[in-house]
């Protein structure tokens, strides 16, 4: 595998795949990865020529009170994973390469509506830093496809916004969750936690199936449910955030529409965990 620092060392190592024909894919990361980003790898490789993931701790997603300065760099330890998995490239910028006029920037990409809720409206500026982010670096790959995991569910959705309105040539591609022997969303976060909040961590998802199977039923109402799992969840030790259920689209939940999806985001002491479940409603 091969490794770039640059914009220009990335560029040129594309510029032969790409003129042999191969088809590109990406995954962007912010590295210490784990089998979730390893599993986006290997679903990349299944679909096209040629796989490269990014490594970069994007300062500008991070709230001023948030992990930027404590989130895990695990550089060549996760070269070594990338390696095994056959990636062919990895891009692993300076924060000085990619924001080369300061972390002021200029330019940035916002999305509205899809940011204004959820994660949107407990960290301010999160989502635009991710769009500007995302942009950036689909910008320096050009890649056919780039994929992304739906645990990031509002990510995702945030992305699928962005690439439908500026035109980009990117086919932006879904992965399911990858979870846990006892249902936890691996996350670069899970570490954080002790191993007492990490005994109570499985109660996050074992509560969306709760909500799940429970909306499921004939005559549910969800508020209701809803309300329940929230006094579940704080009685498991957790503080909410929010728990919510809405149409897959994140707009209101709609009882009529074979389909919904479950939010949460909540802490265990310091550590915020977010997890979801789409499901059908029949
Ligand atoms: P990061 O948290 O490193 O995640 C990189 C990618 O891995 C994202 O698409 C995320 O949804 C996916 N992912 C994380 N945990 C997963 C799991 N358990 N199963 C499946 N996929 C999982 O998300 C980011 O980085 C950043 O915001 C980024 C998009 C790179 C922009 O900086």
């Amino acid at each position: 595998m091969k490794i770039e620092h640059t914009i220009q060392g990335v560029r040129a190592a594309l510029r032969s795949a790409k003129a042999s024909g191969k088809s590109i894919a990406f995954v962007p990361t912010m590295g210490n990865l784990h089998a979730g980003h390893i599993h986006l790898i290997n679903e990349a490789k299944r679909r096209a020529d040629f796989v490269v993931c990014s490594i970069f701790v994007n300062p500008t997603q991070f709230g001023a009170n948030e992990d930027f300065g404590s989130y895990p760099r695990t550089l060549d330890r996760d070269g070594t994973l990338l390696a095994e998995a056959d990636c062919d490239l990895l891009f692993a910028p300076a924060a000085t390469e990619i924001y080369s006029n300061g972390l002021n920037q200029l330019t940035s990409i916002h999305v509205s509506e899809v940011t204004e809720q959820l994660c949107g409206a407990s960290r301010p500026g999160h989502f635009t830093g991710v769009a500007t982010i995302v942009t950036k670096l689909l910008n320096i790959v050009s890649p056919d496809m780039a994929l992304f995991g739906q645990k990031d569910y509002q990510q995702l959705a945030v992305i699928k916004q962005l690439v439908h309105d500026l035109f980009l040539p990117v086919n932006i591609i879904g992965i399911a969750t990858v979870r846990d022997t006892d249902g936890l969303a691996l996350s670069s976060r899970n570490q954080y936690m002790t191993e007492l909040q990490r005994s109570k961590a499985p109660l996050l998802y074992q509560t969306l199936c709760n909500i799940r199977d429970a909306l499921q039923k004939p005559d549910s109402v969800a508020d209701e449910i809803i309300a329940r799992a929230k006094s579940t969840l704080k009685q498991g030790g957790f503080k909410i955030d929010y728990l919510s259920v809405h149409s897959l689209d994140l707009n209101d939940f709609d009882a009529s529409q074979p389909q919904a999806v479950v939010l949460v985001a909540a802490y265990l002491g310091k550590t915020r965990l977010i997890d979801n479940l789409v499901f059908d409603l029949q």
